[in-house]
């Protein structure tokens, strides 16, 4: 049982009390040497960072952690993986410590929801050190509390019932992500897709992307073999999206 087990040795676990975001605490850490599998934990941030420049509010109670993660070769065109990876594991996370009585759902790329209500994110940011392309991948993970003035509905884990330390989620977490990316080596992208789909929508499920100012209604067509979102208009025209806020309505 993943409960009992540590969290696995490829990582290096450093916790903060606060800190301003753990994305800028792990890149300064990089610059000091900090190599790949480097984790940076904090109870708190001051300046927790979500995507598309919004603020990730970030008090006490919660889980928010980054790390360290070389890109994938752009050659073998699987530069999305990790995005994958990490939104399956966090899927597999709630799943496992909720001792499979919640479902999450994916909502592409990579935001995790309970009952249609967002519980987690993913933030991931590239750079390069000394010739090696690296990510920076954060997640929050909403355990005691959520924001209640989001564009979207928010929850939390004890609100949904599962009532676990942070320490819990973060072992189980780091656990989860070490088996999707043993799965990753051994199966490939493909299988990563295929289980990022088992938690998402059903193909067919009414949608809306928001880009921008624009926003484009259809149905959810699954994804193409970049990950790309694939919606298909009322018109029968399929659409390949690459970024956007998406709305399920089913
Ligand atoms: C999103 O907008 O859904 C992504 C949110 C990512 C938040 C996490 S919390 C830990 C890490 N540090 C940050 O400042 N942001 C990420």
């Amino acid at each position: 049982m993943i409960y009992t087990k540590n969290i696995p040795d490829v990582y290096n676990l450093i916790e903060y009390d606060i800190v301003d975001s753990t994305m800028i605490t792990l890149k300064e850490l990089v610059k000091e040497g900090a190599k790949v599998g480097t984790i940076v934990s904090a109870k708190k941030q001051y300046n927790g960072r979500g995507r598309h420049g919004r603020k990730w509010i970030s008090p006490e109670g919660n889980l928010y952690f980054s790390f360290l993660r070389q890109a994938e070769n752009k050659k073998f065109k699987n530069v999305f993986a990790p995005v994958f990876i990490t939104a399956v594991a966090l899927a597999e996370t709630i799943s496992l410590i909720s001792k499979k009585k919640i479902l999450p759902i994916l909502k592409w790329p990579n935001d995790v929801l309970i009952n249609n209500s967002k519980v987690a994110g993913i933030l991931i940011e590239s750079f390069n050190n000394n010739g090696s392309d690296l990510l920076n991948i954060g997640v929050g993970i909403n355990i005691k509390s959520n924001p209640t003035n989001t564009i979207y509905s928010a929850t939390n884990l004890y609100n949904e019932n599962i009532e676990v330390p942070r320490e819990v989620v973060l072992n189980f977490f780091f656990n989860c992500l070490y088996a999707t990316e043993q799965i990753f080596l051994s199966q490939g992208i493909k299988e990563i897709f295929r289980l990022w789909l088992s938690y998402s929508y059903k193909v067919g499920t009414k949608i809306g992307v928001k880009i921008g100012e624009n926003r484009i209604e259809g149905s959810f067509n699954g994804l193409d073999s970049d990950g790309s979102l694939l919606l298909v208009k009322d018109s029968g025209e399929e659409l390949t999206i690459l970024t956007g806020d998406i709305f399920y309505y089913d």
